[in-house]
C-alpha cells in the first residue's frame, strides 16, 4: 500500500509575541522565524518520520528552498512535485505566550495545481492506496474524484473550512479528520457527540476522527466510538498539532492498527508535537513517541 500525500507546502513566517494582535493595534514581536510548513507538507514530514515511504505532490514555487531541504532531509519523496515560476504560499503565524496562535496563508503556488498534473500523479497509484489531503490547493474537487475512480483511501482534513468545500464531493471521503469548529460548520452542532452522529449521517461512508485540543480526541466509525484523552504537557506552540496527529494515524491505518491503536500513537505524537516551536521542524520520529509510556 502506497501514501500519497496531495496537498500544499508553505513557508511560515512566525511570529512570537505577549499577544495576538487585535483589529487596529500594533505591536512588536519578540522573535521571528522563517519555518517549513503547510498542512501537507508537515503531514508529510509526520508520515516520513515514522520511517514510512510517503509521497507528497503539489507545486513548489519560487522562494521555497527552505521547503525542499527539510523535505529533503525527512526523506519525503519528492519527485512527483510540480515545480513552476510563481511565489511559492506562505503562512503568516502569531504565537502568544501560551502558546496560541492566529494564521492566515496566501495560496501562492498551491493554488496552481493543473488537472493535467494531477492525472499524473493519480496515475501512479492503484487500488487500496491511501490518499491525505487538506483544503489548501485548488482543484481539489478533480483530485478526490480520480482518486476515487482508481480506488484509493480518502483521508480529509477540511481545513480551512471554507465555501470551497461546497464543489468538494465530501460523500468520497473514507476518513475526515476536523476540529471542533470545521465539525460544527460540517454538521451544524456545536456539541462533540452530536458532531460525531451527524456527521455519520451526512457521510454515511466516512470514519469520524474529531481532534479537541488539549481535551483529546475521538474516533467513530457509527458502531465503535474510541476517547483518546490528550497527554497532559506543557504546550509552547500548537501549530502543526492536527498534521502531526493525521500524519501518525495514517501511518498506523496503513500498518493495519486498531482505530483505538491509531489514535494512541496520533495523540502521543501530537503531544510532543505541541511542547516544541515550528511546524514541520515539531514532528517527533517514531522512536521519540515510542519512547513515551
Ligand atoms: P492545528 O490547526 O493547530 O494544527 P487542530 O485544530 O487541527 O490543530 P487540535 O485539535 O488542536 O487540532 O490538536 C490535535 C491533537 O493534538 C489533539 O487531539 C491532541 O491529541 C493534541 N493536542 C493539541 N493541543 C494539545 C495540548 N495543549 N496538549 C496536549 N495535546 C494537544
Ligand atoms: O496546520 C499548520 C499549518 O497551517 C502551518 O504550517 C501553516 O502553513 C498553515 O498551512
Amino acid at each position: 500500500m502506497k501514501i500519497l500525500v496531495f496537498s500544499s507546502l508553505n513557508v511560515d513566517y512566525d511570529y512570537h509575541m505577549d499577544h495576538i494582535a487585535r483589529p487596529k493595534e500594533t505591536i512588536v514581536a519578540d522573535s521571528f522565524v522563517l519555518a517549513a510548513g503547510g498542512k501537507g507538507l508537515n503531514s508529510s514530514i509526520a508520515i516520513a518520520k515514522t520511517g514510512e515511504h510517503v509521497y507528497l505532490a503539489g507545486v513548489l514555487g519560487t522562494g521555497a528552498e527552505l521547503l525542499e531541504k527539510t523535505l529533503l532531509e525527512n526523506n519525503v519523496d519528492i519527485s512527483l512535485l510540480d515545480r513552476q515560476n510563481v511565489p511559492n504560499g506562505h503562512a503568516i503565524i502569531q504565537i502568544d505566550k501560551n502558546g496560541e496562535n492566529s494564521i492566515f496563508i496566501y495560496g501562492g503556488s498551491n493554488a496552481c495545481i493543473t488537472k493535467e498534473y494531477v492525472d499524473k500523479v493519480i496515475a501512479q497509484f492503484d487500488e487500496g492506496d491511501l490518499i491525505v489531503m487538506q483544503n489548501e490547493i485548488n482543484n481539489q474537487d478533480y483530485i478526490m474524484q480520480k482518486a476515487h475512480e482508481k480506488g484509493m483511501k480518502l483521508l480529509l482534513n477540511p481545513s480551512p473550512c471554507n465555501d470551497s468545500l461546497k464543489e468538494q464531493p465530501l460523500e468520497l471521503v473514507d476518513y475526515f479528520f476536523i476540529n471542533e469548529v470545521e465539525g460544527e460548520i460540517l454538521s451544524g452542532c456545536p456539541e462533540p457527540e452530536d458532531i460525531l452522529e451527524n456527521m455519520k449521517l451526512k457521510y454515511p461512508r466516512a470514519n469520524i476522527v474529531l481532534t479537541l485540543g488539549s481535551t483529546g480526541a475521538y474516533y467513530y466509525d457509527g458502531t465503535n466510538k474510541v476517547f483518546c484523552p490528550a497527554r497532559k504537557v506543557k504546550a509552547v506552540d500548537t501549530v502543526g498539532a492536527g498534521d502531526t496527529f493525521m500524519g501518525y494515524f495514517t501511518y498506523a491505518l496503513s500498518k493495519g492498527m486498531t482505530p483505538a491503536e491509531c489514535m494512541e500513537i496520533a495523540t502521543k505524537a501530537s503531544s510532543i508535537t505541541v511542547q516544541r516551536y515550528g511546524a514541520a521542524a515539531a514532528v517527533p520520529t517514531l522512536d521519540e513517541v515510542n519512547a513515551l509510556d
